[in-house]
C-alpha cells in the first residue's frame, strides 16, 4: 500500500492519497474544496483510479472537495451513519470493510471529537482524523463532542492496536506529520502515559478554544459533500 500526504495550508488539514500497487486502486481520505484541482493533477499523474472518498467524519473547520471529487472520478463518498450524511454513497459502521486490489480498509468507530469520527485502518496504518492527533486529540465542545466518548475510543480502541501501527492525522498545528500508536500511548499530552479519565476531562474542559471561522458555513457545506451549488 502505497501513501502520500498532502496538507492544506489555509486550515491544517491533511489529505491522504492511498491505493494499492497491484492495481492502482485509490482512496481519497480527507480532501479539501479548495485544493481538488491540485489533487486531481496529482491523481492523475499517478495514474490512480479513485475508487473511495473518505471522511473520517463531517468537518467543521473546512469544506470537503469528496463531491466535486466525485464527479471527475466516479470514487463512492464514505462517511459515519451517525452524520446522517444524505449525499454520501455509503454510510459506514463499525466494521465494514472496502477494498483496493487486495488490500483491505477497515472502519472503526471512534466518536468522542464528533458523533461520527472513523479511523480507517489500512494494512498498518491508522486514518485516525480528529480522534487522534500527533501529541493531541480533537476537541469535544461540539458535533455532539464527548470526553466520555473520546477517551474510550482512545484508550480503548486505539490504544489496543499494534504499537508500530502508523497514525496519520487529520490535522497538525505544530508541524508534525506522522506519529504511531506506541509512541502516542506513551507521549500524548491528553490521554499518554496512563493519564486518568479525570485529568483528561478537566483538560478538556479547560481548553477555552474559539469556534472554527468557518463552522457555520462547513458543516452545512459538508452535509453537501462539497456540492455547494447542486
Ligand atoms: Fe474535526
Amino acid at each position: 500500500m502505497k501513501i502520500r500526504q498532502l496538507f492544506d495550508y489555509d486550515t491544517w488539514t491533511y489529505t491522504y492519497l492511498v491505493w494499492d500497487e497491484a492495481t492502482m486502486e485509490a482512496a481519497v481520505i480527507d480532501s479539501v474544496l479548495e485544493r481538488v484541482e491540485r489533487d486531481m493533477q496529482h491523481i492523475k499523474e499517478l495514474g490512480l483510479k479513485v475508487k473511495y472518498l473518505l471522511e473520517t467524519h463531517i468537518h467543521a473547520d473546512h469544506i470537503t472537495g469528496s463531491g466535486p471529487m466525485r464527479k471527475q472520478t466516479k470514487g463512492q463518498i464514505v462517511v459515519h451513519k451517525n452524520s446522517g450524511s444524505e449525499c454520501a454513497d455509503i454510510l459506514a459502521v463499525e466494521g465494514d470493510t472496502f477494498k483496493l486490489g487486495h488490500q483491505e480498509i477497515n472502519v472503526l468507530h471512534t466518536p468522542g471529537h464528533t458523533n461520527n469520527d472513523i479511523t480507517y485502518l489500512i494494512e498498518g496504518a491508522a486514518f485516525t482524523g480528529d480522534t487522534l492527533m500527533v501529541r493531541d486529540c480533537g476537541r469535544t465542545d461540539f458535533q455532539l463532542g464527548s470526553n466520555e466518548n473520546l477517551f474510550h475510543s482512545l484508550t480503548e480502541k486505539l490504544f489496543t492496536l499494534p504499537e508500530e501501527t502508523m497514525v496519520f492525522p487529520a490535522h497538525d498545528y505544530k508541524g508534525f506529520s506522522q506519529s504511531t500508536i506506541g509512541e502516542e500511548k506513551q507521549f500524548n499530552s491528553r490521554v499518554g502515559s496512563g493519564k486518568s479519565f479525570q485529568d483528561f476531562s478537566t483538560a478538556m474542559d479547560n481548553l477555552n478554544l474559539p469556534n472554527p471561522k468557518r463552522i457555520d458555513v462547513a458543516v452545512p457545506g459538508n452535509l453537501q459533500c462539497g456540492n455547494l451549488d447542486d
